[in-house]
């Protein structure tokens, strides 16, 4: 046997045991990091290990890694998994093609362009253009450079001269544009954090007030960011709104739909993102809601032509052959690029817009069983009644930070707590589709019974 049919072998022993570990040990126990430089040979030594011995190793990181496909993994934003587009990532690996010209990545560049188009659709963009990056932070960074850029024409050029060009957000977004405000070069006194109504979403009379006191200031509006699911609360703030008063004061509006935009998937849910085609630009994590591995994320454009107009540079040590569309890396912030298209591809292949039209009916409906669950037991109080899959809930007495540490420490559930102002709360999200109401059932009885 070649050593690469031994490692192979290896990998795809180790992967099934994974599997085979996960059904059986949904969440593992809380293990120190005192005791993981115990158990495994962290340290990069001089001397370099044997198939056997090292594979040995990878084997034990495997079945110690949080289990994020579990069904009692109710954490955060990434959970469940499309099997066949996990296999595209390990093929992606294999062929590890960097997307940035069709000389380097050929027909993958063409199955991006595919699944760019279909996002598009999905938007509402007639046109459009769109570019994978490195996450939804960074995707949300982009589009506040490209409304940056559009508002003044010399900035690109010249950098910020004075321009007093200020953005607009709400308390509950995410905080990459807050984060990213300052690597556009205006700092973070130019982001204005505009306060939520009791629904948790955008006061949009708030915003046009901050707008039009802006304005009288001697200040630019040129960004507002909608969010389509906020992260803690899971509020859709309302796009078309706000469209509108960005088109009134001329303003780009960019929505991060990094968690919503699944939603666009679903006829029945869909409209939680009504007005979406009226914006300039919109992010998408794909990797949070389509469960696709990470990272998988994606900016996407109403104009076709506002990426490459903004990052096109002149390398013509790699841009040799083609014609621009083929070579992506003329509109990205990146030169060597990750495909992160594959795996969507194949998910859509393999699940199309049904198959996952089901998964997030089926994630909504786990969510609204939860919420009954709540609102019949006198010991549990609800938050605020869900929008989509983020139930937020007490327990009477009890803090919710300390039931969801000690949770985790005794390898029961993974889900983590979300705080406003006073009030601290359990997130609960029903993340993943494979979930059913006996998993749901397990999620209480857990909370209810940790001793903390
Ligand atoms: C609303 C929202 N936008 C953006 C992000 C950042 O996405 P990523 O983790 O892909 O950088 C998150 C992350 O949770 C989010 O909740």
């Amino acid at each position: 046997m070649t050593n690469t049919e031994k490692m192979l072998n290896k990998t795809v022993a180790i992967i099934k045991k994974y599997y085979d570990h996960s059904e059986k040990h949904p969440v593992l126990k809380y293990t120190s990091p005192d005791t993981f430089k115990k158990n495994i040979k962290l340290n990069i030594a001089k001397k370099g290990m044997g198939i056997d011995e090292l594979f040995n190793e990878i084997e034990k990181i495997a079945l110690n890694s949080p289990k994020t496909n579990s069904k009692w993994f109710f954490n955060l934003l990434v959970g469940g998994e499309i099997l066949p587009a996990v296999m595209a990532e390990m093929l992606t690996a294999v062929l590890n093609n960097t997307m940035h010209t069709y000389k380097s990545a050929g027909i993958h560049i063409l199955i991006e362009q595919e699944v760019i188009k279909f996002l598009l659709k999905k938007v509402g963009y007639k046109k459009g253009d769109g570019i994978f990056g490195p996450g939804g932070s960074l995707t949300n960074m982009i589009a506040l450079v490209l409304a940056r850029n559009e508002k003044s024409s010399s900035i690109k050029k010249s950098g910020i001269r004075g321009e007093k060009l200020v953005g607009y957000t709400s308390d509950q977004a995410h905080y990459s544009t807050e984060k990213f405000i300052s690597v556009t070069g205006l700092g973070k006194d130019a982001i204005r954090i505009i306060p939520t109504d009791e629904k948790w979403k955008m006061n949009i009379k708030k915003l046009e007030e901050n707008i039009i006191s802006d304005k009288k200031k001697g200040y630019i509006p040129f960004y507002i960011n909608a969010t389509a699911w906020t992260t803690v609360l899971g509020a859709f703030d309302p796009i078309e709104k706000i469209a509108k008063i960005a088109k009134k004061h001329k303003i780009r509006l960019h929505v991060d739909a990094a968690l919503g935009g699944w939603a666009l998937l679903s006829n029945k849910h869909k409209n939680l993102l009504k007005g979406i085609e009226l914006s300039d630009s919109v992010s998408r994590s794909l990797h949070k809601m389509m469960n696709v591995p990470l990272l998988s994320a994606v900016l996407l454009t109403k104009n076709p032509n506002i990426l490459y107009k903004n990052f096109n540079e002149n390398a013509d040590y790699l841009f040799q052959m083609d014609e621009k569309d083929l070579n992506p890396g003329n509109k990205s912030i990146q030169c060597g690029r990750r495909n992160d298209a594959f795996k969507v591809w194949t998910a859509l292949k393999y699940l199309w817009e049904s198959g996952y039209e089901k998964r997030i009916n089926n994630e909504f409906i786990n969510a609204k069983y939860a919420t009954s669950i709540i609102k019949k037991d006198k010991n549990l109080t609800l938050v605020l009644e869900p929008e989509c899959i983020n139930v937020c809930f007490q327990v009477k007495w009890k803090s919710a930070s300390k039931i969801c540490e000690a949770l985790d420490k005794q390898g029961r559930i993974k889900v983590g707590y979300g705080k406003r102002k006073w009030k601290e709360f359990i997130r609960l999200m029903t993340v993943n589709a494979d979930m059913t109401k006996k998993d749901i059932d397990n999620f209480f009885k857990q909370v209810k019974n940790v001793k903390i």
